[in-house]
Protein backbone atom coordinates (compact mmCIF):
# COMPACT_ATOMS: atom_id res chain seq x y z
CA UNK A 1 0.00 0.00 0.00
CA UNK A 2 1.33 3.74 -0.81
CA UNK A 3 0.42 5.97 1.68
CA UNK A 4 -0.04 9.71 0.79
CA UNK A 5 -0.25 12.79 3.16
CA UNK A 6 -1.57 16.12 1.42
CA UNK A 7 -3.02 19.20 2.60
CA UNK A 8 -6.93 19.25 2.50
CA UNK A 9 -7.56 21.47 -0.49
CA UNK A 10 -6.41 18.56 -3.07
CA UNK A 11 -10.01 16.86 -2.20
CA UNK A 12 -11.74 19.74 -3.85
CA UNK A 13 -9.89 19.75 -6.56
CA UNK A 14 -8.33 16.65 -8.37
CA UNK A 15 -10.28 14.19 -9.20
CA UNK A 16 -10.82 12.25 -6.66
CA UNK A 17 -12.46 8.30 -6.57
CA UNK A 18 -13.54 8.24 -3.61
CA UNK A 19 -12.98 10.15 0.28
CA UNK A 20 -13.76 8.37 3.49
CA UNK A 21 -14.86 10.70 6.41
CA UNK A 22 -15.68 9.37 10.18
CA UNK A 23 -18.24 10.98 11.82
CA UNK A 24 -19.48 10.51 15.52
CA UNK A 25 -22.98 9.55 16.99
CA UNK A 26 -25.22 13.04 16.76
CA UNK A 27 -22.18 15.21 14.97
CA UNK A 28 -23.77 17.91 14.18
CA UNK A 29 -23.20 20.47 12.33
CA UNK A 30 -20.03 19.24 10.62
CA UNK A 31 -17.07 20.75 10.78
CA UNK A 32 -13.30 21.07 9.55
CA UNK A 33 -13.00 19.42 6.15
CA UNK A 34 -15.77 17.35 6.31
CA UNK A 35 -18.21 21.09 6.08
CA UNK A 36 -15.98 21.71 3.00
CA UNK A 37 -17.14 18.90 1.02
CA UNK A 38 -20.40 18.72 2.20
CA UNK A 39 -20.14 22.64 1.15
CA UNK A 40 -18.86 21.41 -2.02
CA UNK A 41 -21.66 18.60 -2.88
CA UNK A 42 -24.55 20.70 -2.16
CA UNK A 43 -24.89 19.74 1.28
CA UNK A 44 -25.50 16.14 0.61
CA UNK A 45 -23.69 14.76 3.81
CA UNK A 46 -26.35 17.41 5.94
CA UNK A 47 -28.62 16.21 4.06
CA UNK A 48 -28.70 11.98 5.09
CA UNK A 49 -27.92 13.28 8.42
CA UNK A 50 -31.30 15.37 8.67
CA UNK A 51 -33.48 12.08 7.11
CA UNK A 52 -31.57 10.17 9.84
CA UNK A 53 -30.36 7.53 6.62
CA UNK A 54 -26.62 7.81 8.60
CA UNK A 55 -26.19 8.58 12.30
CA UNK A 56 -22.87 7.89 12.91
CA UNK A 57 -23.45 4.54 14.63
CA UNK A 58 -20.59 2.44 15.39
CA UNK A 59 -19.37 0.35 11.76
CA UNK A 60 -22.15 1.92 10.11
CA UNK A 61 -21.11 3.29 6.61
CA UNK A 62 -22.99 4.93 3.73
CA UNK A 63 -21.98 5.59 0.10
CA UNK A 64 -23.04 9.09 -1.66
CA UNK A 65 -22.31 10.29 -4.68
CA UNK A 66 -22.03 14.23 -5.05
CA UNK A 67 -23.05 16.31 -7.39
CA UNK A 68 -21.86 20.06 -7.78
CA UNK A 69 -18.85 21.54 -7.20
CA UNK A 70 -16.22 18.75 -6.84
CA UNK A 71 -14.60 16.32 -8.68
CA UNK A 72 -14.88 13.74 -5.75
CA UNK A 73 -16.93 10.55 -7.05
CA UNK A 74 -17.93 9.10 -3.98
CA UNK A 75 -17.60 9.45 -0.22
CA UNK A 76 -18.07 6.94 2.11
CA UNK A 77 -19.44 8.00 5.87
CA UNK A 78 -18.49 5.95 8.52
CA UNK A 79 -19.49 5.87 12.12
CA UNK A 80 -17.43 6.21 15.24
CA UNK A 81 -19.83 5.20 17.46
CA UNK A 82 -20.82 7.85 20.84
CA UNK A 83 -17.62 10.15 21.38
CA UNK A 84 -17.42 8.86 25.25
CA UNK A 85 -17.05 5.41 23.94
CA UNK A 86 -14.29 6.36 21.43
CA UNK A 87 -10.75 5.06 21.61
CA UNK A 88 -7.90 4.30 19.04
CA UNK A 89 -9.06 0.85 18.91
CA UNK A 90 -12.46 2.04 17.17
CA UNK A 91 -10.62 4.27 14.94
CA UNK A 92 -8.58 1.26 14.11
CA UNK A 93 -12.42 -0.60 13.11
CA UNK A 94 -13.56 2.46 11.27
CA UNK A 95 -10.34 2.71 9.10
CA UNK A 96 -10.89 -1.00 7.98
CA UNK A 97 -14.45 -0.40 7.33
CA UNK A 98 -14.02 2.89 5.34
CA UNK A 99 -11.03 0.13 3.53
CA UNK A 100 -13.46 -2.42 3.30
CA UNK A 101 -15.93 0.02 1.92
CA UNK A 102 -13.54 0.81 -0.55
CA UNK A 103 -12.47 -2.10 -1.54
CA UNK A 104 -15.92 -3.36 -2.42
CA UNK A 105 -16.79 -0.37 -4.64
CA UNK A 106 -13.63 -1.68 -6.87
CA UNK A 107 -11.54 1.53 -6.17
CA UNK A 108 -7.94 1.65 -6.07
CA UNK A 109 -6.95 4.46 -4.26
CA UNK A 110 -8.88 5.71 -1.10
CA UNK A 111 -8.64 9.39 0.71
CA UNK A 112 -9.53 10.16 3.87
CA UNK A 113 -9.65 13.06 6.34
CA UNK A 114 -8.11 12.63 9.54
CA UNK A 115 -8.86 15.38 12.34
CA UNK A 116 -6.43 14.24 14.97
CA UNK A 117 -8.24 17.37 17.37
CA UNK A 118 -11.54 15.93 16.94
CA UNK A 119 -11.19 12.56 17.86
CA UNK A 120 -9.55 13.58 20.78
CA UNK A 121 -5.76 11.59 20.35
CA UNK A 122 -2.23 13.11 19.22
CA UNK A 123 -1.70 13.23 15.69
CA UNK A 124 0.34 9.77 15.79
CA UNK A 125 -2.09 7.70 17.34
CA UNK A 126 -4.78 9.19 15.33
CA UNK A 127 -2.86 8.27 11.80
CA UNK A 128 -1.52 4.87 13.38
CA UNK A 129 -4.93 3.99 13.80
CA UNK A 130 -6.03 4.85 10.56
CA UNK A 131 -3.86 3.68 8.97
CA UNK A 132 -3.06 0.41 10.52
CA UNK A 133 -6.96 -0.62 10.48
CA UNK A 134 -7.35 0.36 6.36
CA UNK A 135 -3.56 -1.50 5.87
CA UNK A 136 -5.08 -4.49 8.29
CA UNK A 137 -8.43 -4.81 7.62
CA UNK A 138 -7.81 -5.43 3.72
CA UNK A 139 -5.37 -8.45 4.68
CA UNK A 140 -6.37 -11.47 1.75
CA UNK A 141 -4.44 -14.62 1.71
CA UNK A 142 -4.92 -15.01 -2.04
CA UNK A 143 -1.97 -17.19 -2.98
CA UNK A 144 -3.27 -20.46 -3.70
CA UNK A 145 -6.09 -19.12 -5.60
CA UNK A 146 -5.05 -19.87 -9.04
CA UNK A 147 -8.92 -19.62 -10.61
CA UNK A 148 -10.85 -15.98 -10.97
CA UNK A 149 -7.81 -14.26 -10.24
CA UNK A 150 -8.94 -10.69 -11.59
CA UNK A 151 -11.72 -11.00 -9.60
CA UNK A 152 -8.71 -10.26 -6.39
CA UNK A 153 -9.34 -6.62 -5.49
CA UNK A 154 -6.90 -4.91 -4.05
CA UNK A 155 -6.84 -0.84 -3.22
CA UNK A 156 -3.39 -0.12 -3.83
CA UNK A 157 -3.33 3.77 -2.87
CA UNK A 158 -4.25 5.77 0.48
CA UNK A 159 -4.02 9.60 0.83
CA UNK A 160 -4.27 11.11 4.10
CA UNK A 161 -6.17 14.20 3.95
CA UNK A 162 -5.13 16.90 6.76
CA UNK A 163 -6.22 20.55 7.05
CA UNK A 164 -3.34 21.97 8.47
CA UNK A 165 -0.15 21.87 6.68
CA UNK A 166 2.28 22.19 9.61
CA UNK A 167 1.13 18.66 10.86
CA UNK A 168 2.50 16.92 7.78
CA UNK A 169 5.68 15.72 8.74
CA UNK A 170 4.31 14.49 11.92
CA UNK A 171 2.06 12.54 10.17
CA UNK A 172 4.03 11.44 7.71
CA UNK A 173 6.53 9.70 10.10
CA UNK A 174 3.39 8.15 11.75
CA UNK A 175 1.93 6.93 8.68
CA UNK A 176 5.10 5.35 7.54
CA UNK A 177 6.19 4.12 11.05
CA UNK A 178 2.45 1.93 10.83
CA UNK A 179 2.70 1.32 7.76
CA UNK A 180 6.15 -0.73 8.69
CA UNK A 181 4.52 -1.93 11.28
CA UNK A 182 1.73 -3.78 9.11
CA UNK A 183 4.00 -4.89 7.20
CA UNK A 184 5.42 -7.30 9.65
CA UNK A 185 1.72 -8.17 10.62
CA UNK A 186 1.28 -9.44 7.11
CA UNK A 187 4.19 -11.07 7.38
CA UNK A 188 3.05 -12.91 10.29
CA UNK A 189 -0.15 -13.72 8.81
CA UNK A 190 1.22 -15.18 5.69
CA UNK A 191 3.30 -17.51 7.41
CA UNK A 192 0.43 -18.54 9.56
CA UNK A 193 -2.26 -18.78 6.62
CA UNK A 194 0.61 -20.80 4.49
CA UNK A 195 -0.42 -24.65 4.84
CA UNK A 196 1.71 -26.89 6.77
CA UNK A 197 2.92 -28.62 3.51
CA UNK A 198 4.50 -25.42 2.21
CA UNK A 199 5.29 -23.86 5.77
CA UNK A 200 7.56 -26.64 6.92
CA UNK A 201 10.18 -26.27 9.63
CA UNK A 202 12.69 -25.41 6.88
CA UNK A 203 10.84 -23.09 5.32
CA UNK A 204 10.12 -20.78 7.88
CA UNK A 205 14.12 -21.49 8.74
CA UNK A 206 14.66 -20.11 5.54
CA UNK A 207 12.56 -17.19 5.19
CA UNK A 208 14.20 -15.87 8.48
CA UNK A 209 17.56 -16.23 7.04
CA UNK A 210 16.74 -14.43 4.02
CA UNK A 211 14.88 -11.40 6.36
CA UNK A 212 18.13 -11.54 8.20
CA UNK A 213 20.44 -10.76 5.27
CA UNK A 214 18.27 -7.43 4.37
CA UNK A 215 19.37 -5.75 7.29
CA UNK A 216 23.02 -5.08 8.67
CA UNK A 217 22.14 -5.31 12.57
CA UNK A 218 20.45 -8.84 12.14
CA UNK A 219 21.84 -12.21 12.69
CA UNK A 220 20.07 -15.70 11.64
CA UNK A 221 21.69 -18.53 12.72
CA UNK A 222 19.80 -22.24 12.15
CA UNK A 223 20.35 -24.93 14.91
CA UNK A 224 20.16 -28.72 12.57
CA UNK A 225 19.00 -32.03 14.96
CA UNK A 226 22.94 -33.08 15.23
CA UNK A 227 23.48 -29.49 16.90
CA UNK A 228 20.44 -29.88 19.09
CA UNK A 229 21.52 -33.69 19.90
CA UNK A 230 24.63 -32.05 20.97
CA UNK A 231 22.95 -29.38 22.99
CA UNK A 232 20.93 -32.16 24.83
CA UNK A 233 17.83 -30.65 23.88
CA UNK A 234 16.18 -34.01 23.56
CA UNK A 235 12.68 -32.58 25.10
CA UNK A 236 12.14 -30.78 21.40
CA UNK A 237 14.03 -34.05 19.72
CA UNK A 238 11.71 -36.12 21.19
CA UNK A 239 8.49 -34.04 19.74
CA UNK A 240 10.66 -34.23 16.42
CA UNK A 241 10.68 -37.83 16.40
CA UNK A 242 7.56 -38.76 14.88
CA UNK A 243 7.98 -36.51 11.73
CA UNK A 244 10.37 -36.93 8.72
CA UNK A 245 10.53 -32.99 8.32
CA UNK A 246 13.86 -31.83 9.59
CA UNK A 247 13.63 -29.74 12.77
CA UNK A 248 14.85 -26.19 13.24
CA UNK A 249 15.81 -24.21 16.10
CA UNK A 250 15.99 -20.72 14.42
CA UNK A 251 17.65 -18.11 16.36
CA UNK A 252 17.38 -14.54 15.23
CA UNK A 253 19.62 -11.73 16.47
CA UNK A 254 18.53 -7.84 16.20
CA UNK A 255 21.09 -5.93 17.92
CA UNK A 256 20.04 -2.25 18.00
CA UNK A 257 21.77 -0.74 20.64
CA UNK A 258 25.76 -1.62 22.05
CA UNK A 259 26.60 -4.93 22.00
CA UNK A 260 26.93 -5.59 25.86
CA UNK A 261 23.51 -4.63 26.99
CA UNK A 262 21.39 -7.60 27.78
CA UNK A 263 19.04 -8.38 25.35
CA UNK A 264 15.13 -9.28 25.46
CA UNK A 265 14.57 -12.90 24.23
CA UNK A 266 11.16 -13.37 22.69
CA UNK A 267 10.39 -17.18 22.22
CA UNK A 268 7.69 -18.65 20.01
CA UNK A 269 6.30 -22.07 20.14
CA UNK A 270 6.70 -22.99 16.31
CA UNK A 271 4.62 -26.56 15.55
CA UNK A 272 4.59 -26.30 11.89
CA UNK A 273 1.34 -28.95 12.10
CA UNK A 274 0.37 -30.61 15.33
CA UNK A 275 -1.42 -33.93 14.86
CA UNK A 276 -1.22 -34.11 18.73
CA UNK A 277 1.12 -37.03 17.87
CA UNK A 278 0.57 -40.38 19.66
CA UNK A 279 -1.95 -39.04 21.42
CA UNK A 280 -3.85 -38.29 18.44
CA UNK A 281 -6.09 -35.22 17.94
CA UNK A 282 -9.46 -35.88 16.53
CA UNK A 283 -9.90 -35.10 12.59
CA UNK A 284 -12.30 -32.37 13.29
CA UNK A 285 -10.27 -29.08 12.90
CA UNK A 286 -7.30 -30.49 13.16
CA UNK A 287 -6.43 -28.53 9.66
CA UNK A 288 -6.33 -25.34 12.23
CA UNK A 289 -3.68 -26.98 13.57
CA UNK A 290 -1.30 -25.82 10.97
CA UNK A 291 -1.01 -22.19 12.90
CA UNK A 292 0.10 -23.57 15.79
CA UNK A 293 3.68 -22.03 14.50
CA UNK A 294 1.74 -18.67 14.93
CA UNK A 295 4.25 -17.43 18.17
CA UNK A 296 6.66 -18.12 16.13
CA UNK A 297 5.48 -15.78 13.33
CA UNK A 298 4.81 -13.39 16.29
CA UNK A 299 8.49 -13.27 16.98
CA UNK A 300 9.47 -13.12 13.21
CA UNK A 301 7.10 -10.43 12.53
CA UNK A 302 8.17 -8.40 15.34
CA UNK A 303 12.19 -8.56 15.23
CA UNK A 304 11.88 -7.57 11.41
CA UNK A 305 9.40 -4.60 12.25
CA UNK A 306 12.04 -3.32 14.97
CA UNK A 307 14.68 -3.50 12.71
CA UNK A 308 12.67 -1.82 9.94
CA UNK A 309 12.22 1.21 12.78
CA UNK A 310 15.46 0.56 13.70
CA UNK A 311 14.65 0.64 17.36
CA UNK A 312 17.25 0.92 20.02
CA UNK A 313 17.07 -2.08 22.00
CA UNK A 314 19.03 -5.70 21.54
CA UNK A 315 16.19 -8.57 20.45
CA UNK A 316 16.98 -12.43 20.86
CA UNK A 317 14.22 -14.34 18.77
CA UNK A 318 14.11 -18.13 19.91
CA UNK A 319 12.13 -20.22 17.54
CA UNK A 320 12.15 -24.30 18.06
CA UNK A 321 10.31 -25.08 14.64
CA UNK A 322 9.07 -28.63 14.23
CA UNK A 323 5.94 -31.35 13.40
CA UNK A 324 4.12 -33.31 16.13
CA UNK A 325 3.21 -36.40 14.29
CA UNK A 326 2.42 -39.98 14.61
CA UNK A 327 5.47 -41.63 13.11
CA UNK A 328 6.57 -44.68 13.98
CA UNK A 329 9.76 -43.96 16.12
CA UNK A 330 6.92 -41.21 17.58
CA UNK A 331 7.33 -40.24 21.35
CA UNK A 332 5.00 -42.34 23.36
CA UNK A 333 2.52 -41.63 26.11
CA UNK A 334 4.60 -42.44 29.52
CA UNK A 335 8.20 -42.03 27.81
CA UNK A 336 10.54 -40.00 29.58
CA UNK A 337 12.80 -37.51 27.53
CA UNK A 338 15.78 -35.41 29.69
CA UNK A 339 15.73 -32.14 28.34
CA UNK A 340 18.35 -29.66 28.19
CA UNK A 341 18.33 -28.55 31.77
CA UNK A 342 19.17 -31.78 32.89
CA UNK A 343 15.49 -32.75 34.25
CA UNK A 344 13.29 -35.23 33.34
CA UNK A 345 10.19 -35.26 31.63
CA UNK A 346 7.42 -37.65 31.92
CA UNK A 347 5.50 -37.54 28.66
CA UNK A 348 1.85 -38.44 29.30
CA UNK A 349 0.17 -36.78 26.93
CA UNK A 350 2.20 -36.25 23.24
CA UNK A 351 -0.48 -33.58 22.18
CA UNK A 352 0.95 -31.41 25.06
CA UNK A 353 4.17 -30.92 22.50
CA UNK A 354 4.38 -27.08 22.50
CA UNK A 355 6.02 -26.99 26.46
CA UNK A 356 8.38 -29.75 25.64
CA UNK A 357 10.08 -27.63 22.56
CA UNK A 358 9.59 -24.65 24.96
CA UNK A 359 11.22 -25.64 27.55
CA UNK A 360 14.62 -26.51 26.29
CA UNK A 361 14.37 -23.01 24.28
CA UNK A 362 13.86 -21.46 27.75
CA UNK A 363 17.03 -22.95 28.85
CA UNK A 364 18.93 -22.13 25.51
CA UNK A 365 17.67 -18.47 26.33
CA UNK A 366 19.87 -18.17 29.67
CA UNK A 367 22.27 -18.04 27.63
CA UNK A 368 21.96 -14.65 26.45
CA UNK A 369 21.82 -13.51 30.37
CA UNK A 370 18.47 -11.74 29.05
CA UNK A 371 17.04 -8.63 30.83
CA UNK A 372 13.85 -10.57 29.97
CA UNK A 373 11.97 -13.68 28.67
CA UNK A 374 8.76 -13.17 26.79
CA UNK A 375 7.44 -16.57 25.27
CA UNK A 376 4.68 -16.37 22.61
CA UNK A 377 2.91 -19.86 22.09
CA UNK A 378 -1.01 -20.95 21.13
CA UNK A 379 -0.30 -23.56 23.80
CA UNK A 380 -3.74 -24.57 24.96
CA UNK A 381 -6.71 -25.09 24.40
CA UNK A 382 -7.63 -24.13 28.28
CA UNK A 383 -7.13 -21.07 27.66
CA UNK A 384 -9.58 -20.77 24.94
CA UNK A 385 -12.09 -22.09 27.67
CA UNK A 386 -11.20 -19.57 30.26
CA UNK A 387 -10.51 -16.47 28.12
CA UNK A 388 -12.31 -16.94 25.17
CA UNK A 389 -11.51 -16.79 21.38
CA UNK A 390 -10.23 -13.51 21.34
CA UNK A 391 -7.87 -12.63 24.33
CA UNK A 392 -4.20 -13.92 25.34
CA UNK A 393 -3.79 -15.27 28.62
CA UNK A 394 -0.44 -13.77 30.20
CA UNK A 395 1.18 -15.77 32.87
CA UNK A 396 4.41 -14.82 34.60
CA UNK A 397 7.04 -14.05 37.27
CA UNK A 398 7.80 -10.47 37.38
CA UNK A 399 5.02 -7.88 38.16
CA UNK A 400 7.01 -5.03 36.37
CA UNK A 401 7.57 -6.81 32.94
CA UNK A 402 3.27 -7.99 33.33
CA UNK A 403 2.82 -4.33 33.31
CA UNK A 404 4.96 -2.94 30.70
CA UNK A 405 3.29 -6.14 28.38
CA UNK A 406 -0.34 -4.91 29.98
CA UNK A 407 0.21 -1.33 28.99
CA UNK A 408 1.34 -1.95 25.45
CA UNK A 409 -1.95 -4.42 24.29
CA UNK A 410 -4.20 -1.58 26.11
CA UNK A 411 -1.94 0.82 23.15
CA UNK A 412 -2.76 -1.84 20.72
CA UNK A 413 -5.81 -3.26 20.97
CA UNK A 414 -4.51 -6.86 21.34
CA UNK A 415 -7.04 -8.07 23.99
CA UNK A 416 -5.27 -9.54 27.18
CA UNK A 417 -5.81 -10.94 30.69
CA UNK A 418 -3.83 -12.22 33.45
CA UNK A 419 -4.10 -15.83 34.81
CA UNK A 420 -2.07 -16.23 38.35
CA UNK A 421 0.56 -18.54 38.57
CA UNK A 422 0.30 -19.19 42.33
CA UNK A 423 3.02 -21.36 44.09
CA UNK A 424 -0.42 -24.15 44.52
CA UNK A 425 -0.15 -24.98 40.90
CA UNK A 426 3.38 -25.73 41.37
CA UNK A 427 3.41 -28.90 42.67
CA UNK A 428 1.12 -30.60 40.27
CA UNK A 429 3.15 -30.91 37.39
CA UNK A 430 5.84 -32.98 39.46
CA UNK A 431 5.82 -36.62 38.33
CA UNK A 432 5.81 -40.10 40.25
CA UNK A 433 9.05 -41.74 38.25
CA UNK A 434 10.25 -38.19 36.60
CA UNK A 435 11.03 -34.67 37.79
CA UNK A 436 8.17 -33.23 36.29
CA UNK A 437 5.39 -34.53 33.88
CA UNK A 438 4.00 -32.46 30.35
CA UNK A 439 0.08 -33.31 31.44
CA UNK A 440 -2.04 -32.76 34.27
CA UNK A 441 -5.40 -32.87 33.32
CA UNK A 442 -8.08 -30.60 32.61
CA UNK A 443 -8.64 -28.23 35.19
CA UNK A 444 -6.95 -25.09 35.19
CA UNK A 445 -4.57 -26.04 32.19
CA UNK A 446 -3.72 -23.11 30.87
CA UNK A 447 -1.78 -22.32 34.03
CA UNK A 448 -0.81 -25.41 34.76
CA UNK A 449 0.77 -25.19 31.61
CA UNK A 450 2.72 -21.90 32.12
CA UNK A 451 3.38 -23.59 35.69
CA UNK A 452 5.64 -26.31 33.81
CA UNK A 453 7.29 -24.11 31.63
CA UNK A 454 8.24 -21.96 34.83
CA UNK A 455 10.25 -24.39 35.33
CA UNK A 456 12.52 -23.84 32.82
CA UNK A 457 13.39 -20.19 33.15
CA UNK A 458 16.29 -18.85 34.91
CA UNK A 459 16.77 -16.54 37.18
CA UNK A 460 14.91 -14.06 34.66
CA UNK A 461 12.03 -12.16 34.13
CA UNK A 462 9.84 -14.05 32.29
CA UNK A 463 6.27 -13.73 31.28
CA UNK A 464 4.12 -16.64 29.05
CA UNK A 465 1.62 -15.34 26.56
CA UNK A 466 -0.75 -18.15 25.43
CA UNK A 467 -2.29 -17.18 22.22
CA UNK A 468 -3.82 -20.44 21.39
CA UNK A 469 -7.65 -18.28 21.10
CA UNK A 470 -6.89 -14.82 18.79
CA UNK A 471 -3.94 -16.22 17.12
CA UNK A 472 -6.70 -17.68 14.20
CA UNK A 473 -10.18 -15.81 13.75
CA UNK A 474 -12.84 -18.05 12.36
CA UNK A 475 -14.76 -14.74 11.72
CA UNK A 476 -14.36 -11.03 10.60
CA UNK A 477 -13.58 -9.35 13.51
CA UNK A 478 -12.79 -5.71 12.18
CA UNK A 479 -9.53 -4.66 10.83
CA UNK A 480 -8.63 -8.50 11.59
CA UNK A 481 -10.21 -10.44 8.64
CA UNK A 482 -11.27 -14.39 9.47
CA UNK A 483 -8.02 -16.22 9.27
CA UNK A 484 -4.20 -15.73 10.90
CA UNK A 485 -4.32 -12.12 13.00
CA UNK A 486 -0.66 -11.80 13.36
CA UNK A 487 -1.55 -11.28 17.10
CA UNK A 488 1.54 -10.76 19.53
CA UNK A 489 3.43 -8.45 16.11
CA UNK A 490 1.51 -4.98 17.24
CA UNK A 491 2.42 -6.10 21.06
CA UNK A 492 5.72 -6.58 20.73
CA UNK A 493 6.97 -3.75 18.98
CA UNK A 494 4.96 -1.85 21.29
CA UNK A 495 6.32 -3.03 24.08
CA UNK A 496 10.05 -2.51 22.44
CA UNK A 497 9.13 1.04 21.44
CA UNK A 498 8.22 1.72 25.10
CA UNK A 499 11.37 -0.17 26.08
CA UNK A 500 13.80 2.04 24.35
CA UNK A 501 11.43 5.22 25.53
CA UNK A 502 12.62 4.00 29.14
CA UNK A 503 15.90 4.26 28.63
N1 LIG B 1 -1.62 -26.57 19.91
C1 LIG B 1 -2.43 -27.11 20.93
C2 LIG B 1 -3.31 -26.05 21.61
C3 LIG B 1 -4.36 -25.40 20.76
C4 LIG B 1 -5.65 -25.88 20.77
C5 LIG B 1 -4.06 -24.29 20.01
C6 LIG B 1 -6.62 -25.27 20.00
C7 LIG B 1 -5.04 -23.66 19.23
C8 LIG B 1 -6.32 -24.16 19.24
C9 LIG B 1 -1.56 -27.75 22.00
O1 LIG B 1 -0.40 -28.34 21.54
C10 LIG B 1 -2.37 -28.82 22.63
O2 LIG B 1 -2.72 -29.74 21.97
N2 LIG B 1 -2.64 -28.69 23.92
C11 LIG B 1 -3.40 -29.64 24.64
C12 LIG B 1 -2.73 -29.85 25.97
C13 LIG B 1 -3.29 -31.00 26.76
C14 LIG B 1 -3.01 -32.31 26.06
C15 LIG B 1 -2.66 -30.99 28.13
C16 LIG B 1 -4.81 -29.10 24.81
O3 LIG B 1 -4.96 -27.88 24.98
O4 LIG B 1 -5.74 -29.87 24.72
MN1 LIG C 1 -0.70 -30.31 20.90
ZN1 LIG D 1 0.40 -27.56 19.86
Amino acid sequence: MQVNVDKDQIILKKSIEVVAVFLFEGQLPLGGMVSHIDKAANGLIQQIWKENDFEGKLHQTAILYPRGNTEIRRVILVGLGKRGDFSADKMRAAGAKAGQTARSLKVKSLAVTLEADELELSWESATEAVVEGIILGLYQFTEFKTLDRESIRDVEQLHIMIQDLKNIPLVKKAADRAEKICRAVYLSRNLVSSPANEMTPSVMAREVLSIAKGHKKMKATVLEAADMKRLGMNALLGVARGSEEPSKFIIIEYRGEGKERPPIVLIGKALTFDSGGISLKPAEKMDEMKTDMAGGAAVIGAISAAAELHLPVNIVGLIPATENLPGGKACKPGDILKSMSGKTIEVINTDAEGRLILADALTYAGRFKPAAIIDIATLTGACIVALGDHVMGMMGTDEKLKARIKKASEQTGELLWELPLWENYQDLVKSDIADYKNSTGRPGGAITAAAFLSKFVGPYPWVHLDIAGPAWLTKDQTYNPKGASGVGVRLFVQLLTNWSDAH
